[in-house]
């Protein structure tokens, strides 16, 4: 990607009573930023900024996220748009290749979708070998990490396969989600169907049984879809990152994608939605008196956390969230399903919006907050949100690692640190220490 957004300006840092001019980056959307690339060799000063929050990793043109005012865009085209009007395959491929498909485009990469659905014989027998109470985020990354044994196009030149490599991805993640969670009822698993819609296929390989026929129904078929394009992708989080990081040392997309379900797993990042569910059960089966629990979440010394609550970025209501929240209600009158957690969302929500502690901090119910409900409506359980997530988050992956992997300013991610740590000292043999 051409870095040619340096406007020309300098910016000046005064230490040690000299003056170091350092250039100033202005994206499209007028954020702005100073190359502190050249700090350390001319001043010998490092810029420190743990966890990130303040760091520019890479220059990208793929989402665009504005926190203070709730903006979301994938290649400039607002969510909500998206999420209104395009099925998850379209929006993968606009992630991926920069733009909407044409019709046509669109049915060549739905073939190819079609065509990879299959995983290989003896990767189903991988399933057989894990503990009946595997959490199915470990199964998912390792046997995506394994699939650069079974597809090994790595090889070769990388983008010249990244189409196929892609695809083979977005199809053999849905294929080997369903077949985890079968394989943990002990139940047979249900092979893709060349016939039926990305997500229409997943609910089906999900939930058709030999005894019991899946009846596809289109409104949850709608849901799921929005929700997959809603977790699409989210610019330089915590699992995109590490995709990013673990790509920039010349590893395969497998591996690093493999690595980014790693970090989407924590609780703290993909692994909320499970811990909501968690959390909204817990208050309900303890009599459900939410405002304890807003009190806990206030209290310094109590470590408990309104779970789906806060954002690193954003500081305003989570655009995402409003979608969720709406399609979570159509869902659920749809299916005539009644769900006290979802009550209680809403009241905890309320309670928490107008309390000083969440306004001062500005913390916001976020995208994981309401999901869980609709994926329970939809018959997933609860140790599933996460690899649904992962389901969803893949085109984002992939279209980093991809944009990451061709960026002509690419470097080996490795970030410096401040040594606090002890100083030199005389080695002590083992028998004269004590
Ligand atoms: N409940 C109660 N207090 C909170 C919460 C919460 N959910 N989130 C943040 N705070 C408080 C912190 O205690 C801190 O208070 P203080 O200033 O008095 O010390 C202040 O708000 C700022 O919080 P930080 O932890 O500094 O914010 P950070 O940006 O590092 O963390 C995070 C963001 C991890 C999302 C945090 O808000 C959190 O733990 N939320 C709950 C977990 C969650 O929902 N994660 C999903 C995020 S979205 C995603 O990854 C898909």
């Amino acid at each position: 990607m051409p870095h040619n957004y340096y406007t020309g300006e300098m910016a000046e840092i005064k230490i040690d009573g000299k003056v170091h001019e350092l250039p100033v980056i202005v994206g499209t959307e007028g954020e702005k930023a100073i190359d502190i690339r050249s700090l350390r060799a001319k001043s010998g000063y490092i810029a420190f900024d743990g966890g990130y929050a303040n760091t520019g990793s890479c220059i990208s043109n793929i989402t665009y996220l504005d926190g203070e005012s709730g903006i979301l865009s994938y290649r400039g085209y607002d969510i909500a748009e998206l999420a209104e009007n395009c099925s998850f395959v379209e929006v993968a491929y606009l992630l991926d290749h920069g733009s909407l498909p044409t019709r046509t485009e669109l049915n060549a990469f739905s073939q190819m979708l079609n065509d990879f659905a299959m995983v290989h014989e003896d990767m189903i027998r991988f399933f057989d070998s894990y503990p009946a109470k595997s959490p199915p985020m470990a199964i998912l990354s390792s046997m995506v990490n394994s699939l650069c044994s079974f597809y090994p196009e790595m090889a070769n030149n990388p983008l010249e396969n990244i189409d196929k490599m892609s695809a083979r991805l977005l199809s053999k993640v849905r294929t080997i989600a369903a077949f985890s969670y079968k394989k943990s009822m002990g139940h047979p698993v249900v092979y893709p169907r060349h016939d039926l819609s990305y997500c229409a296929n997943f609910l089906n390989m999900m939930f058709d049984s030999p005894v019991r026929p899946y009846e596809i129904n289109h409104k949850v078929v709608e849901a799921l879809n929005k929700l997959l394009i809603l977790h699409a992708d989210h610019e330089q989080n915590c699992s995109t990152s590490t995709v990013r990081m673990v790509g920039s040392a010349r590893v395969n997309l497998y591996a690093s994608v493999s690595a980014g379900i790693s970090a989407l797993w924590g609780p703290l990042h993909g692994g909320a939605n499970q811990a909501v569910m968690d959390m909204l059960a817990s208050i309900h089966e303890n009599g459900g008196d939410y405002r304890k629990y807003v009190e806990r979440a206030k209290d310094p010394k109590d470590p408990f956390r309104l779970a789906g609550f806060g954002h690193r970025v954003y500081k305003t209501y989570d655009p995402r969230c409003r979608i969720i929240k709406q399609a979570c209600d159509e869902v659920l009158a749809d299916l005539k399903y009644s769900d006290p957690l979802l009550d209680l969302a809403k009241d905890l929500e309320e309670v928490a919006l107008k309390d000083d502690y969440f306004i001062e901090r500005n913390l916001y119910p976020n995208v994981d907050f309401y999901s869980g409900i609709i994926y329970r409506a939809m018959g997933i359980p609860t140790n599933m949100f996460t690899v649904m997530f992962a389901l969803g988050r893949l085109p984002g992956w992939i279209a980093h690692w991809k944009e990451m992997w061709d960026d002509p300013a690419w470097r080996i991610s490795r970030p410096r640190q401040i040594y606090v740590g002890p100083l030199s000292r005389p080695f002590v043999p083992i028998d004269q220490r004590g």
